[in-house]
């Protein structure tokens, strides 16, 4: 049996639970060899959320302040699952402390901020992992292996949304995510962080991006059911075109009030010999076209996930038999704890986070200056 892996986890909200889920699971998915996770503590600012995620999901003790966290001598990895504007001072103080980082996206507010991380990380040779989920997808998996075989040609335009409608009732009271200096920005920081973490995985990154967004919703209640209004400052509703460093074109959208869409991270790669489509509603299914086919049998074909997609087969021995959201979250708990446990590499570093950080930021200032900006 491999060592344990001690836990110390930051924050105890919708996150907390989708991590525990994971990294418990991990090791019964992926075997022993990945390491044995030990829930050791969880600490959270609300002292009763932290006490009943302790309650809860089995760790040995809970706080109130996150430093016992990361100064504590019995955790080997920081686990960071509290809104955006925190994750840089509870990463680097525990990468200060020696402590393995495994953090929420987006990694920080600003580029320097998360390269900052990222040079931390290496000098000290801790692991350090940003969590986009979407990226370590099987469905994203095949894609990457269209666009790097060389089947879809060459990459000539990235079309891709991420929308949910999961803040439409203007009746959701106020929480971080309205606030800019908690989460840095809205639907942008939120969902599409997500679509640039896999536009700039498939695609490599934005050299220059021109956008617009807007606070549909300009108000909401402080608190459930209050009468009080509070200002939104974050956007619901973002888009911008651009274009990569390769010359291909990217077409991007975002939105967290999307009326009738519940998690549509769709993506379209269109190349000079084939186009491949996914939508994370259908995240099973991989719709892909090739040029070079008879002209009779040209179309769409809907690829069905499988064993020979990225890690579908730790899951399932054949295509078809569905992986869900939380298998996405197993996959990256077992690539963390592999790298603590077996220095594995993964693409997910605080240097990738980085990268997705300064496109943000550069569209946040695209959006307000109205002019085209530089990556
Ligand atoms: N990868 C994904 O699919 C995904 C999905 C949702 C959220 N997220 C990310 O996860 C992070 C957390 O989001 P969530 O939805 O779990 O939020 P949440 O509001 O459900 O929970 C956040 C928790 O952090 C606590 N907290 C706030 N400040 C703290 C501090 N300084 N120290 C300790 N605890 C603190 C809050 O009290 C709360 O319990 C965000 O960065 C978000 O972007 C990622």
């Amino acid at each position: 049996m491999r060592g344990e892996v001690r836990i110390g986890m930051v924050g105890a909200g919708w996150m907390c639970g989708a991590h525990v889920s994971a990294i418990t699971n991990a090791a019964g998915v992926y075997g022993e060899g990945i390491g044995t996770p030990v829930l050791e503590v969880v600490a959270d600012t609300n002292e009763q959320a932290a006490e009943t995620a302790q309650r809860k999901f089995g760790f040995a003790t809970h706080s109130s302040d996150w430093k016992r966290v990361v100064e504590s001598d019995r955790v080997d990895l920081v686990d960071i699952v509290t809104p955006n504007a925190y994750h840089y001072e509870i990463a680097k103080a525990a990468m200060v402390n020696g402590k393995n980082v495994y953090c929420e996206k987006p990694l920080t507010l600003t580029a320097e901020e998360s390269n900052e991380l990222a040079e931390i990380a290496s000098k000290r040779d801790l692991v350090n992992y940003v969590a986009y989920n979407n990226v370590v997808n099987p469905a994203v998996a095949y894609i990457k292996e269209l666009v790097d075989s060389g089947k879809l040609g060459t990459p000539v335009r990235f079309d891709g949304t991420y929308d949910q409608d999961m803040l439409l009732d203007p009746s959701i009271p106020i929480t971080w995510r309205h606030k800019k200096a908690e989460a840095g920005c809205g639907a942008l920081g939120d969902l599409g962080s997500h679509l640039l973490s896999v536009s700039q995985y498939l695609m490599g990154d934005l050299s220059e991006v021109a956008a617009v967004s807007r606070i549909a919703i300009p108000e909401r209640p402080v608190a459930a059911g209050a009468a009080t209004l509070g200002t939104v400052e974050t956007e619901d509703v973002l888009a911008f075109v651009g274009r990569f460093i390769s010359g291909a074109i990217a077409q991007i959208s975002t939105s967290r009030i999307a009326t009738g869409r519940k998690n549509a991270l769709t993506v379209e790669i269109q190349g000079t010999l084939g186009t491949a489509t996914f939508d994370l509603e259908r995240l099973n299914e991989v719709n892909v076209y090739f040029h070079d086919d008879d002209p009779a049998d040209r179309g769409f074909r809907t690829v069905l996930m499988g064993p020979e997609h990225g890690d579908f087969g730790m899951f399932q021995p054949a295509s078809g038999i569905n992986i869900s959201y939380n298998d996405m979250k197993v996959i990256e708990a077992a690539k963390v704890l592999s790298a603590v446990t077996n220095g594995s590499e993964y693409v997910c570093d605080f240097a990738f986070g980085a990268r997705v950080d300064a496109t943000i930021r550069a569209i946040l200032r695209s959006a307000e200056s109205k002019q085209w900006v530089a990556v």
